[in-house]
C-alpha cells in the first residue's frame, strides 16, 4: 500500500438549490444525490483515482448505508478489509446543501466513526508496516488519530493530518509531535491558533506557528488565494503556492481531494513543495465537480492542468 487512511466513512445527502435556507426558512431544491462520504472515505477514494493502492481503515454501521458506502469504496478500487461493522451504532450520515456559487454547510451525524478505535487499529498494524503515508482527519475520536499517528512514527511512516472538521477542543501536544504535515483551511487555523489566517502573509505566519508546535511542516490554504508552505526540515524548500483558476460547481470534499494528492505526491518521493502543488491542483479540479467522493479528479486531468501553468 502506497497510502493508509484511518478515517470517517460517511453517506452524504446532498442537496443542490439557489440558495441555502436561512434559520426558520425552506427553500426548493433543483437536484439532489446520496452517495459516499466522510473525510476519511474522501480521501481513500481520490487516492485511488490518482492511481495509488491505498487502505481505509473506519467503522460502518449495521445498516444498509454501511453496506452502500464500504461498496462503493472498493469500486474506487480502495481495500477495506480492516474496517469493521459495529452492531451498535448507525453508519455517519451528512446532510450537505450546496447553493449556486458551489458554497456548501454541511451537519454530521457521525455515529459509527466516533467509535473508530484500538480494535480496528491493532488488525490494522500490518498495513502500516508497508507504507508510505498514513492520513487523518478529525472525524474520528482524536485518541484513536493518536495511537494511530504513534504506530506510523514508529514505523517511519509519513503522518498527514488535515484538522477537519476543526476541532471543539485544543489538540494533544503529543498529536502535534507526531505529524509530519498538518494542512489546516483557514477555519481550522483560526480554531487551532486563535487568529484567521485571510492573506498569504497570515497563512505564513500561521503555518510558522504549527511548526513550533511540533509538526514538521505545515501548509494552510485561504481559498482562492493559494496556500503556504512551512517546514522546519533542512531540505525542504517553503513559500507559497499558486492558486489554480477554476469555475466552481461544488467545494464540498475540496480539502479531501487536496490531502489525497499531498498524500499520493508524498508517496511517490516528491518534494513538500512539489507536492503542495500538485496537491493544490487535485483540490482545483475537485470543486469543477458536483459531490463528495465522487468528484475525485483523475490523475491524467491533474497532471494536464499542472502541464498547462
Ligand atoms: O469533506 C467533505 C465531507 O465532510 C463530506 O463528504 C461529509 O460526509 C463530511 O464528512
Amino acid at each position: 500500500m502506497s497510502v493508509v487512511v484511518v478515517g470517517s466513512i460517511n453517506t452524504d445527502i446532498t442537496s443542490y438549490s439557489e440558495v441555502l435556507p436561512r434559520i426558520g426558512e425552506t427553500v426548493m431544491g433543483n437536484s439532489y444525490a446520496m452517495e459516499l462520504g466522510g473525510k476519511g472515505a474522501n480521501q481513500a477514494a481520490a487516492v485511488a483515482r490518482l492511481g495509488a493502492k491505498v487502505e481505509f481503515v473506519g467503522r460502518i454501521g449495521a445498516d444498509a448505508f454501511g453496506e452502500l458506502a464500504l461498496g462503493r469504496l472498493a469500486e474506487f478500487g480502495v481495500s477495506t478489509r480492516y474496517s469493521a461493522k459495529d452492531p451498535e451504532s448507525a453508519t455517519g450520515i451528512a446532510v450537505i446543501g450546496v447553493d449556486a456559487q458551489g458554497q456548501n454547510a454541511i451537519t454530521i451525524v457521525p455515529g459509527a466513526n466516533l467509535r473508530l478505535g484500538e480494535k480496528e487499529l491493532l488488525e490494522a498494524l500490518a498495513s502500516f508496516e508497508r507504507t508510505k503515508v498514513l492520513m487523518l482527519q478529525l472525524e474520528i475520536p482524536v485518541a484513536t488519530c493518536v495511537a494511530a499517528a504513534r504506530a506510523a512514527r514508529e514505523r517511519g511512516v509519513i503522518v498527514v493530518l488535515d484538522p477537519a472538521p476543526a476541532p471543539l477542543a485544543p489538540l494533544p501536544d503529543e498529536l502535534y509531535s507526531l505529524i509530519d504535515v498538518i494542512t489546516p483551511n483557514e477555519t481550522e487555523a483560526e480554531v487551532l491558533l486563535g487568529l484567521r489566517p485571510r492573506t498569504l502573509e497570515e497563512a505564513r505566519r500561521a503555518a510558522h506557528e504549527l511548526v513550533a508546535r511540533g509538526v514538521r511542516a505545515a501548509i494552510v490554504t485561504v481559498g482562492e488565494r493559494g496556500a503556504y508552505v512551512a517546514s522546519s526540515l533542512a531540505g525542504d524548500t517553503e513559500g507559497p503556492v499558486a492558486p489554480f483558476v477554476v469555475r466552481a460547481v461544488s467545494t464540498v470534499a475540496a480539502g479531501d481531494c487536496f490531502n489525497a494528492g499531498l498524500a499520493v505526491a508524498l508517496s511517490e518521493g516528491k518534494n513538500l513543495m512539489e507536492a503542495a502543488r500538485f496537491a493544490s491542483a487535485c483540490g482545483a479540479l475537485c470543486v469543477t465537480k458536483p459531490g463528495s467522493a465522487a468528484s475525485a479528479p483523475k490523475r491524467e486531468d491533474v497532471e494536464e492542468l499542472l502541464a498547462g501553468t
